[in-house]
């Protein structure tokens, strides 16, 4: 197990999604987990967290729950109560048999999640339209370009000052764009943060830098500073 691992060993509710990992659906049919992030998006997510202290989180992309169970474990931990994590997905039932609905209910984190069953670029506007704030926002839901592109576009308006949007799949082409156009334009509005600080804080910043700029980076991270002004007239950057 690598030392990145170490850290579920303090969280039960992480155990399926330890190698060799299963969850049951919910029609009783045990599943092998896949598709999860990393273990290493994970302690990134888990440090911020903890830097953070967010009140309330959101996510896009449930499939088998690893990220929610992270978030929902977390906040359990912290003492908070009420709704404080949410998750989009419009396929939880159809493509992955309600199998993270399922673990959160057995493992009492239910009372604390929303689950919307829409795809994102209609669950994010209703929750803009409902007035509600994140204070971390992970986006892991399509990787399609112009899906990632909204997914953004509408976090930006739902997320805290000082709040931390990550990007998973940042080393994904249609993601990087999202990413690049962040870094290009949005640069008075969103510091980037590292996840080698995290993961890796003996990598010499140039290191870092590289694999930062030839898009090998699997999660990218950003704090929001102040709401980013963008005048329709806005000079534009290529990206
Ligand atoms: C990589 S998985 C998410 C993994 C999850 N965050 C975890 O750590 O276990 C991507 C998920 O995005 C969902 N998805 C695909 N298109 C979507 C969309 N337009 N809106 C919301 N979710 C979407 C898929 O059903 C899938 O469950």
């Amino acid at each position: 197990m690598s030392v990145l691992d170490l850290p579920w060993q303090q969280l039960p509710e992480m155990k399926p999604f330890l190698p060799d990992g299963r969850l049951v659906d919910e029609a009783g049919t045990g599943r092998e987990v896949h598709s999860a992030s990393t273990s290493n998006n994970l302690v990134v997510l888990q440090h911020w967290f903890r830097e953070l202290k967010p009140a309330r989180t959101l996510e896009i992309g449930l499939a088998f729950g690893a990220s929610a169970t992270l978030f929902l474990a977390l906040h359990r931990a912290a003492g908070h109560t009420g709704v404080c994590h949410e998750a989009i997905d419009p396929f939880q039932r159809r493509d992955w048999g309600g199998c993270a609905l399922r673990h959160l209910e057995s493992e009492g984190l239910s009372a604390r999640f929303a689950h919307h069953e829409a795809l994102s670029c209609f669950a994010l506007p209703a929750l803009h339209e409902s007035g509600a704030r994140f204070g971390m926002i992970y986006v892991d839901g399509s990787h399609l370009f112009e899906d990632v592109f909204v997914d953004f576009y509408f976090s930006n308006l739902l997320l805290d000052t000082g709040g931390v949007i990550a990007f998973d799949d940042s080393a994904c082409g249609h993601v990087g764009k999202v990413v690049s156009f962040i870094r290009r334009n949005l640069a008075a509005g969103y510091r980037e943060l590292s996840p080698y600080a995290v993961t890796a804080p003996q990598w010499p910043r140039l290191k870092q830098a590289v694999a930062r700029w030839s898009n090998r980076q699997q999660l990218t991270l950003f704090q929001k500073l102040d709401p980013p002004v963008r005048n329709w007239d806005t000079a534009f950057t290529n990206f």
